[in-house]
């Protein structure tokens, strides 16, 4: 039987615990490609006892023979990816042209992309609470078509023209409107070069060197972020500047002629966000330190406490829908144990009365909670369905049903082998 080429997203406010699962999924396939995103993505793997964080490149990297992929959705921080190839060498772990291919299209990072996005978070009157990596300032440089991207840092010419235009543009506007320094072309340029000189190997025509093999390829789309911080689908404005649903995987990946044959959404057993924006069931007090501190709940690339609540099914419904998800992943359910009981939210009420449809504004939306009892001891030694207390079996039977979609894997710990499945 052919192996299914699939995508991994999130389906709440990122965060998700998909790092793990990729890891997991990995080993079976032969490709591993980011398709949006940047540097505000964080991913943490654990193998055998070693701490990886990622930040661009995919974590299939740590398994021998795997392909990953940084396609033409994703913008690139330079300076950061080296340091990532550079740190994970250091670490024993192969990275070169043959296992990391950058599609020539990925807009890159530069300085001013990250001072704008700072910058402009100062000035907003409702804060996003962005990364500040720069990520939403490079992508409108990318559809307002002045944007740097991976193939003019092989090409000095070029390069050192379109920057030239771009701080003709932008250095007026920090001297004048933030009474900030500009940018000088020459240090910059030489900067940047030089990180061009590093990467080039590593550029690699996706059309030509995937198309021909196109039928034999089983690739992993890796999703970043979760779907609502999507531009399109989430909670706008407080979202990030791109698509991170499944509908853009085989075009930010760069291998849009590739098939895809399954969805794997992943949710957290509750739910998290970083940054600002409506969050329907959101917590506090006792029971967001419980969260926070059982679930480490601060962010891989910032460091911020992470906002926590229940599990939200009417929310993953709706992600269920838009990614149409084929196969459902729960996260972190280990972090439960202990909770006399659980609350899930079932539904919304606004204004005293029952929302029955998708609400297109979750701000001033009061969750209705269904109870469930919570499980004596805990499940992190579980090793399959058959291990878990009924009180867990029942939790995601629960949500099985509400969602309509199968559970095919739980997670109840951090190390490789705390995955169940079911068929
Ligand atoms: P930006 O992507 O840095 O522009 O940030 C926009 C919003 O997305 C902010 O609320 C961030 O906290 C959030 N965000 C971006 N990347 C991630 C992520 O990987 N996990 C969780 N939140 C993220």
């Amino acid at each position: 039987m052919r192996k299914r080429n699939l995508a991994v997203i999130g389906l709440q406010w990122g965060d998700e615990g998909k790092g793990k699962i990729i890891d997991s999924l990995s080993r079976d396939v032969d490709v591993i490609a980011r398709f949006q995103g940047g540097n505000n993505a964080g991913h943490t793997v654990v193998v055998r006892g070693e701490k990886f964080v990622f930040h661009l490149i995919p974590s299939g990297i740590l398994r021998p023979g795997k392909t990953c992929l940084l396609g033409n959705g994703v913008v690139v921080d330079p300076r950061v990816l080296i340091s990532e190839i550079e740190s994970l060498q250091k670490a024993g772990i192969s990275v070169g042209p043959e296992n990391l291919k950058i599609s020539p299209f990925c807009h890159l990072i530069l300085p001013y992309h990250r001072l704008m996005d700072t910058l402009r978070e100062g000035d907003r009157d409702k804060k996003i609470g962005t990364t500040k990596r720069g990520i939403g300032p490079c992508y409108v440089d990318k559809v307002n078509r002045c944007g740097i991207r991976m193939r003019d840092l092989i090409c000095p010419e070029r390069f050192s023209q379109v920057l030239a235009e771009n701080l003709r543009q932008k250095n007026p506007i920090f001297e004048k409107v933030y009474g900030h320094e500009g940018y000088e072309l020459d240090a910059l340029s030489r900067e940047y070069l030089e990180y061009g000189r590093t990467l080039e190997p590593f550029i690699c025509d996706f059309t030509e060197y995937f198309f021909p093999r196109r039928e034999k390829l089983c690739v992993l789309f890796e999703g970043a972020q979760g779907t609502f911080l999507d531009v399109d689908y989430g909670t706008y404005p407080f979202v990030t500047s791109s698509s991170v649903i499944a509908a853009n995987a085989r075009l930010g990946s760069g291998l849009p002629f590739v098939r895809l044959d399954a969805v794997l959404g992943v949710a957290k057993a509750y739910t998290t966000r970083v940054g600002e924006g409506p969050f329907p069931t959101e917590l506090s007090g006792k029971f967001l330190d419980f969260f926070r501190q059982r679930g480490v709940e601060f962010g891989a690339t910032t460091g911020r406490p992470r906002r926590c609540g229940w599990l939200d099914l009417v929310l993953l419904k709706r992600a269920v829908q838009i990614n149409h998800v084929t196969e459902l992943v729960l996260t972190k359910l280990d972090v439960l144990d202990g909770l006399e009981k659980i609350q899930v939210c079932t539904g919304y009420r606004r204004e005293g009365k029952k929302l029955h449809s998708f609400p297109d504004e979750l701000r001033g939306v009061l969750p209705q909670y269904t109870e469930m009892p919570g499980w004596p001891g805990g499940v992190s030694g579980a090793r399959s369905f058959r291990d878990l207390p009924a009180q867990a079996r029942d939790y995601i039977r629960m949500i099985e049903e509400y969602l309509e979609i199968k559970v095919r894997y739980v997670s109840v710990g951090e190390k490789r082998e705390a995955i169940l499945s079911q068929e």
